[in-house]
């Protein structure tokens, strides 16, 4: 099962393979988002695009981009990043969140 490892941090999660990379950030009760944004967002249907995250390592080991970031105009995605609800993971990653 692929490991999603904390950047600056001991944490890490195993997850499903293919599992949908908000939603188990979730799960492990890590909040993907900052500030007021950990309440007012869409939920997981990649409009708001405030639950990116930047990929570290591991961006082959990510579902690709979809059409909904690279539509995404509230938060054009710089290289590297991803918003995790668009994202599903294959492999082992390492990621940081807008928080540390
Ligand atoms: S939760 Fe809104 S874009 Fe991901």
């Amino acid at each position: 099962m692929p490991i999603v490892r904390l950047h600056g941090s001991e944490r890490s999660i195993e997850v499903g393979k293919g599992a949908n990379l908000r939603r188990s950030l979730m799960l492990h009760g890590i909040n993907p988002y900052a500030g007021v944004y950990r309440v007012l967002n869409c939920y997981g249907i990649g409009l708001c695009g405030t639950c990116w995250v930047e990929v570290i390592e591991g961006e082959e080991n990510l579902s690709a981009p979809t059409r909904m970031e690279s539509l995404n105009f509230r938060q054009p995605l710089k290289r590297g990043r991803r918003l995790a609800c668009q994202t599903r993971v294959y492999g082992d990653c390492v990621i940081k969140l807008q928080t540390d």
